[in-house]
C-alpha cells in the first residue's frame, strides 16, 4: 500500500489525514457552539467552560500542524485522476470546494489564533501549558480575526455539506463507490 499519492488512488497518508481533520473538525464545531452557548459555572458532558475554550484551541493548533502536513503531502507524489462516474460540472464543483476546504483549514485555526493572542486571553496548551504570546494586545487585530473565524465557520460548513453532497450522490444513489477511494484499500 502506498504511502503517498499516485496517479491511481491516494496514498495512506492522504486517507490519514482526509479522516483525522473530519475528526478534529466535528470536534472544533461541537466545542466552538457548545462553549459559546454555555454560562460560566456550567457543565456540559462533565467539561466546563474554560475546558472547552482550552481544548477548542489546544485541537485546533493540532489540526494545523496537520493542515500544513497533508498540504506538503499532497505537493509530493501525484494526484489520482478523477473518478470516471463525475460530470464535468461536479469536477468543476469538486476542485473549487476543495480549494475552499484547504483554505479554511489555514484559516479557521490562524484567525483563532490571532484572535485569542491580540484579545488577551491566550492559550493554555491542553491545559498544561500557557503558550508565550508573541502578538500583544491588540483590540482591532482580535476584532478583525474574531469576526474572520466566524464568518469563515459558515463558509468552511457550507463547502464541507457541498463535498458530501457529491459523496454521498455518488456512494448512495448513483452506487459507484466513490467512498471507496478515501477509505482503506481493500486486498484483491
Ligand atoms: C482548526 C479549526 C477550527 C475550527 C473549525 C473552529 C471552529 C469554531 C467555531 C464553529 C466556533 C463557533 C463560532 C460562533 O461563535 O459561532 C469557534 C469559536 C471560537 N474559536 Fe475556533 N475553530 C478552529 C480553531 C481555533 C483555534 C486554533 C483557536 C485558538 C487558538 C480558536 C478559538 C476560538 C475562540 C476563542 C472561539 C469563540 C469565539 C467567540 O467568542 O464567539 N479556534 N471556532
Ligand atoms: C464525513 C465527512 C466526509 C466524507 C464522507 C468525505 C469523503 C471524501 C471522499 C470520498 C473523497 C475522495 C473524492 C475523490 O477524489 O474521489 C474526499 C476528498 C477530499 N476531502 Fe473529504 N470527506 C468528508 C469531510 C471532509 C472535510 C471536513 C474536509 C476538510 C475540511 C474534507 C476535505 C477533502 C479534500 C481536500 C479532499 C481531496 C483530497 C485531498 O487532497 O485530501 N473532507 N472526501
Amino acid at each position: 500500500m502506498a504511502l503517498i499519492n499516485t496517479s491511481e488512488r491516494y496514498g495512506s497518508f492522504t486517507k490519514i489525514f482526509h479522516w483525522l481533520i473530519v475528526v478534529m473538525f466535528a470536534w472544533q464545531y461541537f466545542s466552538g457552539n457548545v462553549m459559546t452557548g454555555m454560562e460560566r459555572g456550567d457543565i456540559v458532558a462533565g467539561l466546563n467552560q474554560n475546558n472547552y475554550y482550552n481544548w477548542h484551541k489546544s485541537i485546533g493548533l493540532v489540526a494545523l500542524a496537520i493542515a500544513i502536513l497533508r498540504l506538503l503531502n499532497r505537493q509530493v507524489g501525484q494526484l489520482p485522476g478523477w473518478a470516471p462516474t463525475l460530470t464535468t460540472g461536479e469536477k468543476t464543483f469538486i476542485h473549487r470546494a476543495e480549494q475552499l476546504l484547504y483554505l479554511a483549514m489555514f484559516v479557521m485555526p490562524i484567525s483563532g489564533y490571532f484572535y485569542v493572542m491580540a484579545g488577551g486571553f491566550g492559550v493554555h496548551l491542553f491545559e498544561v501549558w500557557r503558550m508565550p504570546n508573541p502578538i500583544g494586545k491588540i483590540e482591532s487585530i482580535a476584532f478583525i480575526a474574531k469576526w474572520i473565524h466566524i464568518v469563515s465557520g459558515y463558509v468552511l460548513a457550507a463547502a464541507v455539506l457541498g463535498h458530501l453532497f457529491v459523496v454521498f450522490r455518488h456512494q448512495f444513489f448513483m452506487k459507484d463507490g466513490l467512498l471507496r477511494r478515501m477509505l482503506p484499500q481493500r486486498k484483491s
